[in-house]
């Protein structure tokens, strides 16, 4: 993948671009060897708006990971958001040849990249395929039919896709700052829920929630399989703006008293302490009470919480997941967070944690650097994989069909 078998993450945030760089240690374990931020320019709610200014924030966080790696990497594995990425479960089926041979790994490749050409226009391509379950002559939920008997083998997928032309521009702006994209890109939510999320959980039934700047991304897992993504086109910069509208403050000051003073916790709305802001002219200062701050942060949260509840409701798991909401993305430091997520969804909520990797510091182990952390365990998935094929295996979009192969050797802990 790129010197020293080191492996690079990328993402583009509506905010904040983030590079990870790790290698992998003798004992099988990641280990970070450097990490990279810088504020983004160019995006809006998560899709590139302006290729020069996203081009120059990528070649800045990349300006940033040398500092801290000592080279520049080469090629990276990059998450995508903001191109309606969308789920779908397709079911393909198709008669096997040799009636009275066992089911072979090339037959059932066959079958899942069956099932990735099929039903997808040609303005959307497939990110990550997962089989959620097989079908051998009408025999339903066979969960690996590798050696069993039948005639007509049949899958069911589950296919996360994404609109061509967002997804083009971001690779064009991270080739154009000097650096190859993987071929395997990953929807950004599932890279957050692969760092933070338990196997358990994701058997059990979990949804995970990313609030970023500009967009919040969820994914919802039971039977350990990603059942549902979807993106809500809200996030922390709508409630910066909000309190930049509500006190008439500049938008840096308003989300300096966000960052500060923010809370949607209990008794936040009966809080009388004062606060006092910087106004646009010089010498002027606003002031204004804690709870009023608290009246116009909690009226948004509850919306993007209400939103976040109708997507759950519309997969039909809502009364399925005992694992609740785990939150991540900078929009889950919000104080009180949990405490207003769990009365406005009715389920147990939880800030997602960032599993420990040798070398890495405390910043890095914030939620906001949870979809890195994840891209880069998609990214030692695909590097595993590909020095150990599967037979026939046709590595398009398959990180996820690999999935139990590698776990063994990331550290979940
Ligand atoms: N303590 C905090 N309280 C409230 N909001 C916070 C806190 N810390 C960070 N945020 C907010 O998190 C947002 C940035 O989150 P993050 O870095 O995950 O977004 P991003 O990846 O750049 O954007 P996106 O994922 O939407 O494309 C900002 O709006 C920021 O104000
Ligand atoms: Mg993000």
């Amino acid at each position: 993948m790129a010197k020293n078998n080191l492996l690079v993450s990328l993402d583009v945030g509506t905010t904040k671009t983030r590079a990870l760089a790790c290698d992998i240690d003798p004992g099988g374990y990641l280990r970070v060897k450097g990490a990279g931020i810088a504020p983004t320019n160019g995006l809006m709610r998560g899709a590139v708006i302006d290729m020069e200014a996203t081009t120059g924030s990528v070649q800045a966080c990349l300006q940033s990971l040398r500092q801290s790696l000592g080279h520049m990497p080469l090629a990276t594995h990059l998450g995508v958001s903001g191109c309606n990425i969308s789920s779908q479960i397709v079911r393909v089926e198709t008669v096997v040849k040799r009636a009275r041979g066992a089911i072979t790994p090339a037959e059932i490749e066959h079958v899942l990249d069956m099932a990735e050409r099929s039903s997808i226009p040609d303005d959307r391509q497939v990110l990550t395929a997962f089989p959620v379950s097989y079908m051998l002559d009408g025999t339903e939920g066979i969960r690996d039919p590798a050696g069993m008997y039948g005639h007509v083998l049949g899958a069911e997928v589950h296919l996360v896709t994404g609109d061509v032309g967002p997804i083009r521009n971001l690779t064009s702006c991270v080739n154009a700052a000097e650096l190859a994209v993987d071929s395997d890109l990953t929807a950004q939510a599932l890279a957050a829920a692969e760092a933070v999320l338990s196997e358990q959980e994701k058997q059990l039934g979990v949804v995970v929630v990313d609030i970023g700047g500009g967009t919040t991304d969820m994914v919802l897992y039971t039977d350990g399989v990603p059942w549902h993504t979807a993106s809500i086109p809200l996030g922390g910069i709508n409630i910066t703006k909000d309190i930049s509208y509500g006190f008439r403050l500049p938008q840096d000051v308003a989300e300096e008293i966000k960052l500060q003073y923010a809370t949607v916790g209990e008794g936040a709305l009966d809080d009388q302490a004062e606060i006092d802001a910087p106004g646009f002219y010089p010498g002027r200062w606003t002031m204004f009470e804690q709870r009023d701050l608290a009246t116009i942060v909690v009226a948004r949260m509850e919306e993007l919480l209400e939103l976040i509840k109708d997507e759950i409701r519309r997969t039909g798991h809502f009364d399925v997941l005992p694992a609740g909401v785990v939150f991540t993305g900078g929009g889950s430091e919000l104080q009180g967070l949990e405490e207003l997520a769990t009365a406005v969804l009715g389920l147990p909520a939880r800030q997602g944690i960032v599993p420990a990797m040798r070398g890495m510091s405390e910043d890095i182990r914030r939620p906001e650097f949870a979809t890195s952390v994840g891209l880069t365990m998609y990214a030692a998935k695909l590097q595993q994989a590909r020095s150990q094929p599967p037979i026939g295996a046709a590595l398009g979009t398959m990180a996820a069909r690999l999935g139990s192969l590698v776990r063994s050797f990331i550290p979940m802990s």
